[in-house]
């Protein structure tokens, strides 16, 4: 999951944890280091957080000027000591990001041969076979490069070599990896913040590239052996924008910074003195004559592309196709030329994501991303980009990523209704404006918060909830049941508030909170008679609504958020916060590790 390697001028051990635990957030279950002391290699590694590994490097310390390092999120085999990166005999260590898809046909050879694994996973075989070449007599560099010719899938690699106190050598196939230029010291990465502690100066490797670092340099090579250059960047992944502040969780401070982080995204798109677009970037694409749309992306992001789906077919009248990136990218789905496939990724690396963006890339497509990282391999292979602008998002569920997602594609299908003139006399101004009311209305959302914690008290009891909602705000409630189930592990459904009585209403009885998303709009009746057959059944409601509704409604539910009462556009971005609130304040009060649940991981490499 995290990878950081140092060829250094000062011991390394303690650095290389230090490196890691800035990317502890991206989640993990087993942690290690090696090191390269006086010639031969030194492994420390334990199951679970970074502090076993500090503390037994308190007991068994290793020295070492070179080092490597891993956070990992186990796909084969268990969160154990043995499984846990680096691997390495005696010759090598490596770690490793992504999956070797041929690892069971190169465990037969090498095991003809008597390299034998000790550990249960795809990792352990890069290893055995860099040593396998080393002993043959190749050298170091000759070895990984015969070593990565033969393997398939997605790979991270960071190699370490005994004897070799000034060499590591990387290479990457379908997982990003990033060198860092230090003073006197060099360093690899999976991200830039994995470097942010050494560097700011860093150079990502492209699709096949691998490096030699030394003290002195970084040599990059493309896939087919020829030298190249690529650009070394200024990071602005400071060091303080991954502080908590005053806020108990990460998710917390993330869920405060919406206001900012959405009005930076209107900002970009409207020009708010003068009612109107603002400039925006050239497009490798023209919304008026595009024939279709096809978005997809993984978790909430993808919740996100569904809201994007009604905005842009009731606005813009343009057909929007939505799947999970997972499911699109398997099912040889055909595409009209000439069509806009868009994707949606905080992270800009999930495999599935880019492998959809890859399948429609060769099948005619104009390529755009939605991504908050704007150096990753999403927004590189990207015809147009569309940046989130709201900074690192450390807590493992995202929030603050999420509603500036909606924010971006409430924009965008503004942009397109105008160039596709589908909108009638006086409706452009008006979204216009309520797009410029929404960082206040979510400020104002967030005064909901003690509230919403005094209804969490309940939920944190419950062993099911049930979230409904009807068109825009049906995948919000779709994302109050993910969010609800990532951090606080209650299990939880989301459902169009229409398909209650095709089967979910059969587990309504007193002990089902349901969660009713229903801010005032032309649907809210329709809900609301939905509502009505829950309560019937003695379920319990909570109703998510604002002043107008709960005026009407409020007297039908046991309990009611108000939320301030906006424009129907933006309301499905005003009521994400009360169910990020809710899901935080029900996991913070159960004391779940709300920032780093079990099992998950922010950015997931593998498929
Ligand atoms: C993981 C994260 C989710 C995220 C999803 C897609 O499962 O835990 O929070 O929504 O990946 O990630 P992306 O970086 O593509 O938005």
């Amino acid at each position: 999951c995290g990878i950081v390697g140092i060829v250094g001028q000062r011991p390394v051990a303690d650095r290389l944890v230090s490196a890691l635990a800035r990317l502890e957030y991206r989640g993990y279950d087993s942690a290690g280091i090696a090191t390269l002391h006086e010639g031969e290699l030194q492994r420390r590694r334990v199951s679970g957080k970074l502090v076993n590994l500090a503390d037994k490097l308190r007991l068994d310390p290793i020295g070492g000027l070179v080092g490597i390092g891993h956070t990992r999120w186990a796909t084969h085999g268990a969160p154990t000591e043995i499984n846990a990166h680096p691997h390495a005999t005696s010759r090598v260590a490596v770690v490793h990001n992504g999956i070797i898809e041929n690892y069971r046909s190169l465990l037969v050879e090498l095991a003809a041969d008597g390299y034998l694994p000790s550990s249960q996973t795809d990792s352990e075989v890069v290893a055995l076979m860099v040593t396998r070449w080393m002993d043959l007599g190749l050298s170091p560099v000759a070895a990984v490069q015969a070593t990565v010719s033969r393997l398939q899938g997605a790979f991270a690699l960071v190699f370490m070599f005994q004897g070799e106190e000034d060499l590591l050598v990387a290479a990457r196939q379908g997982s990003p990896l990033a060198i860092g230029y230090g003073d006197g010291e060099m360093f690899i990465g999976s991200d830039a913040l994995a470097l942010s502690l050494f560097t700011d100066r860093v150079t990502y490797l492209e699709e096949g590239d691998w490096t030699v670092v030394t003290l002195q340099s970084a040599s990059i090579r493309s896939r087919d052996g020829h030298a190249v250059d690529r650009l070394v960047q200024l990071s602005n992944t400071s060091s303080n924008v991954i502080e908590k502040g005053p806020y108990r969780h990460f998710m917390l401070k993330e869920i405060h910074e919406q206001p900012d982080a959405v009005s930076r995204v209107v900002g970009r798109y409207i020009d708010r003195a003068e009612r109107t677009l603002a400039q925006s970037p050239p497009l490798s694409f023209d919304f008026a004559t595009l024939p279709r749309m096809t978005v997809s992306a993984c978790g909430t992001a993808y919740l996100a592309g569904l809201v994007g789906k009604y905005w842009f077919e009731s606005l813009a009248r343009l057909p929007l196709d939505i799947d999970v990136a997972s499911e699109f990218r398997y099912r040889q789905p055909p595409l009209q030329p000439g069509g806009l496939a868009m994707f949606i990724s905080q992270s800009g690396e999930t495999a599935d994501t880019l492998a959809a963006l890859r399948y429609c890339a060769s099948n005619d497509q104009h390529i755009a991303s939605v991504v908050n990282v704007a150096e990753s391999t999403i927004a590189r292979e990207s015809g147009s980009v569309f940046p989130l602008l709201c900074g690192p998002e450390i807590g493992v569920a995202s929030t603050k990523a999420f509603t500036a997602q909606l924010t971006t594609l409430a924009c965008l299908s503004l942009v397109a209704a105008k160039e596709r003139g589908t909108l009638p006399d006086g409706a452009f101004e008006k979204l216009i404006d309520a797009l410029t009311a929404l960082p206040a209305a979510l400020s104002q959302a967030l005064l909901a918060s003690d509230d919403i914690a005094e209804i969490a008290r309940g939920i944190s009891k419950a062993k099911d909830v049930l979230f409904l909602g009807r068109g825009a705000l049906y995948p919000i409630a779709l994302e109050g049941a993910l969010k609800l189930k990532e951090i606080s592990y209650i299990h939880a459904e989301g459902y169009a508030a229409g398909e209650l009585k095709h089967g979910p209403i059969a587990l309504v009885d007193d002990t089902l909170p349901v969660i009713v998303i229903a801010p005032s709009d032309e649907l809210t009746d329709k809900t609301v008679s939905n509502m009505q057959e829950v309560r019937a059944r003695g379920g319990q409601i909570i109703l998510i609504t604002d002043p107008k509704g709960a005026a009407i409604h409020g007297s039908t539910a046991a309990q009611t958020v108000i939320l301030p009462q906006v424009h129907s556009f933006i309301a499905p971005i005003v009521a994400s916060v009360a169910i990020q609130l809710l899901a935080y304040h029900t996991a913070a009060m159960m004391g779940a590790d709300v920032d780093q649940p079990r099992n998950l991981a922010k950015s997931v490499t593998v498929e």
